[in-house]
C-alpha cells in the first residue's frame, strides 16, 4: 500500500512561482533544511504539476543509491546540455549515464588506485610549502581563494602532470563562474539563445576553460609522450574497435574531474578552518596532536595513521558543512520507497546535508564535535546517515584522494598557523552545486612558534 507523501502546498501558478523564487534564490539550503524540520526526512515539492521528492532518511537514501540504482539516473539538472551540468561539462563522468558512464569510470578508476593517489602525497605536500611560502604572520586573507588555488593547482598536476600556475586564477574563476551561471540558469527562463549579460558571461568562461584543457590536450599529443598518468591514459585509452577518445571526450572528463577534484576538497578544509576557529579547544586538542607526532615535520602518509584526531576533524566538519550538499537523481520506472511510490520520471533529492543534520541519527547535530568520529563511536553511525562522498556504483571515485589531500593539507597548515576569524564575524554558506562561503573567507594568519624537540624526561627514582 502506498502512503500520501507530506509536503508544502503545491505551486499552481506563475504567479505563485515568481512569488516562491526569489526565496529559493536567496538561500536555498535555509529553505529546503527549513521543509525538513516541517515535514520530515521523505517529503516532496509540487511546482505547477511536477512533484520533486526530497529525502534524508537513511534507508531511503541506501535505496536510492544502492538497492535501486538501476531504476534511476542522472537528472536534468546533470543531462540538459542547455541548463544543466552537461552544457560545460558534456559526457564526462559526473554528467554521463548507462554503459557510457560504465566504461569512462573503468578507465579512469585506475588513476584513484590506491598505490596510484600514494605516489601524489609529494606533490600535495610540495604546493602546501609553496603556498605557506607567501604567508605572513598577521596577515589576513581570503582563505577560500587559497584553498580553491592549491587544491586546483594539486589536481592538476598529479592527474594531468601539467602545472597550470599561471592559469590557475583563469581556470578556477571559469569554473565558479560556470557554476553560478548554473544555479542562476536553474530559475531563469530566458531561453540560452538570448545573449544575456547571465548568458555572455556563461559563454566567456566556457571558452576560458576550453582554451586552458584544449591547449593541455595539444600539448600532450605533439608531445607523443606517454607519461603514465590520467591524461596519457584517456589519450591512448580504446574501445573495442580500436576507436580513441575524441578531443571532445578527453576534454569533458579533464573539466569534469577539474571542477569534481578541487572546488570540493577546497570547501572541506575552508569549513574545517572556519570550525577549528570556532571551536578553540578542538583546536588545541588537533595542535598538541600534530605537534606530538610530527614534531614540526612535514607530515608523510605514514604518519597520517598516527593522527586519528586530524581525520575526525575532517570527517565531522564534513558532517556540519558537507561540500556536496545535495545529489539528485531520476526515476526510469516506478520505484517503490519506504512504502511510498516515485513515479517513472521524478526526480529524487538526496539531501545530504539533511541527512547529516537528521536528529534520528545524530545527538545534538547542530553541534561540532569530532568524537563522533572517534574509533568507539563511528560504528554506530547508521549506514548513510553519514554520505559526504555519495554512495553506491556511483560514489565519489575522489574520494581517497581527497581525504589524503585534506589530511596532508591541515597538517601541515595547522602545525605552523592558527586561522582566526574576526569576533563577531559570520561566514555565510551559500549552495549551488557545493556548500561555500557565500562571500570568501577572511581568516587571520597566526604564525605558531616552531617546534623544538623536547628532550626525554628520565624518570629519577
Ligand atoms: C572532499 C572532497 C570531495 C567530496 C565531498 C566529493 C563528493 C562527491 C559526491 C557526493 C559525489 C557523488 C555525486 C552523485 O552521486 O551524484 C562525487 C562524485 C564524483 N567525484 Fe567527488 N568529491 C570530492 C573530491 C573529489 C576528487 C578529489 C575528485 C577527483 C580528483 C572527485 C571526482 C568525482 C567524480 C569524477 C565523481 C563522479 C563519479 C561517478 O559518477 O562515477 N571528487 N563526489
Amino acid at each position: 500500500m502506498t502512503q500520501q507523501i507530506p509536503g508544502p502546498p503545491p505551486i499552481r501558478n506563475i504567479l505563485a512561482l515568481l512569488k516562491f523564487l526569489p526565496e529559493v534564490r536567496g538561500d536555498t539550503l535555509g529553505l529546503i533544511d527549513g521543509m525538513f524540520h516541517q515535514y520530515g526526512d521523505f517529503f516532496h515539492i509540487e511546482v505547477l504539476g511536477t512533484k520533486q521528492y526530497i529525502t534524508s532518511n537513511a534507508d531511503a537514501i541506501h535505496e536510492v543509491l544502492v538497492k535501486q540504482s538501476g531504476k534511476f539516473i542522472k537528472d536534468k539538472d546533470y543531462r540538459d546540455t542547455q541548463r544543466g551540468l552537461a552544457r560545460f561539462f558534456g559526457s564526462g563522468l559526473v554528467t554521463s549515464n548507462g554503459d557510457f558512464w560504465k566504461r569512462q569510470r573503468k578507465l579512469v578508476a585506475p588513476a584513484f588506485h590506491t598505490r596510484r593517489i600514494e605516489a601524489y602525497a609529494d606533490t600535495i605536500n610540495d604546493f602546501t610549502l609553496d603556498l605557506l611560502k607567501e604567508w605572513r604572520d598577521g596577515a589576513r586573507m581570503d582563505i577560500s581563494e587559497a584553498m580553491t588555488a592549491l587544491t586546483l593547482r594539486i589536481v592538476v598536476k598529479t592527474l594531468f602532470n601539467a602545472d597550470v600556475r599561471s592559469d590557475t586564477a583563469k581556470v578556477s574563476s571559469g569554473l565558479r563562474q560556470v557554476l553560478e551561471y548554473l544555479s542562476e540558469m536553474q530559475f531563469g527562463f530566458i531561453p540560452t539563445w538570448v545573449p544575456t549579460p547571465l548568458e555572455l558571461k556563461g559563454r566567456k568562461a566556457r571558452q576560458t576553460l576550453d582554451e586552458v584543457v584544449y591547449r593541455v590536450i595539444n600539448e600532450r599529443r605533439a608531445s607523443g609522450e606517454d607519461t603514465g598518468d590520467l591524461l596519457s591514459m584517456l589519450l591512448m585509452a580504446e574501445d573495442e574497435d580500436g576507436n580513441h577518445m575524441t578531443d571532445v571526450q578527453v576534454r569533458d572528463e579533464v573539466l569534469t574531474l577539474l571542477l569534481a577534484g578541487h572546488e570540493t576538497t577546497a570547501n572541506t578544509l575552508n569549513w574545517t578552518f572556519m570550525l577549528l576557529a570556532q571551536h578553540p579547544e578542538v583546536e588545541a586538542k588537533l595542535h598538541q596532536e600534530l605537534q606530538t607526532v610530527l614534531q614540526g615535520r612535514t607530515p608523510t602518509l605514514a604518519d597520517l595513521k598516527q593522527l586519528p584526531y586530524l581525520t575526525m576533524v575532517i570527517k565531522e566538519a564534513q558532517r556540519v558543512l558537507p561540500p556536496v550538499w545535495m545529489i539528485s537523481r531520476e526515476a526510469t520506472e516506478d520505484v517503490e520507497i519506504n512504502g511510498y511510490t516515485i513515479p517513472k520520471g521524478s526526480v529524487v533529492g538526496v539531501f545530504i546535508y539533511g541527512a547529516h543534520h537528521n536528529p534520528e541519527y545524530w545527538e545534538h547535530p547542530e553541534q561540532f564535535n569530532p568524537e563522533r568520529f572517534s574509533p568507539e563511536n563511528e560504528g554506530r553511525i547508521p549506514r548513510f546517515a553519514y554520505l559526504p562522498f555519495g554512495g553506491g556504483p556511483r560514489i565519489c571515485i575522489g574520494n581517497s584522494f581527497a581525504m589524503m589531500e585534506a589530511q596532508l593539507i591541515l597538517a601541515t597548515i595547522a602545525q605552523r598557523y592558527r586561522l582566526c576569524l574576526e569576533p563577531g564575524q559570520v561566514v555565510e554558506k551559500a549552495a549551488s552545486i557545493t556548500l561555500y562561503p557565500k562571500h570568501g573567507l577572511p581568516m587571520t594568519l597566526h604564525q605558531r612558534q616552531p617546534v623544538t624537540p623536547q628532550p626525554m624526561e628520565i624518570a629519577l627514582s
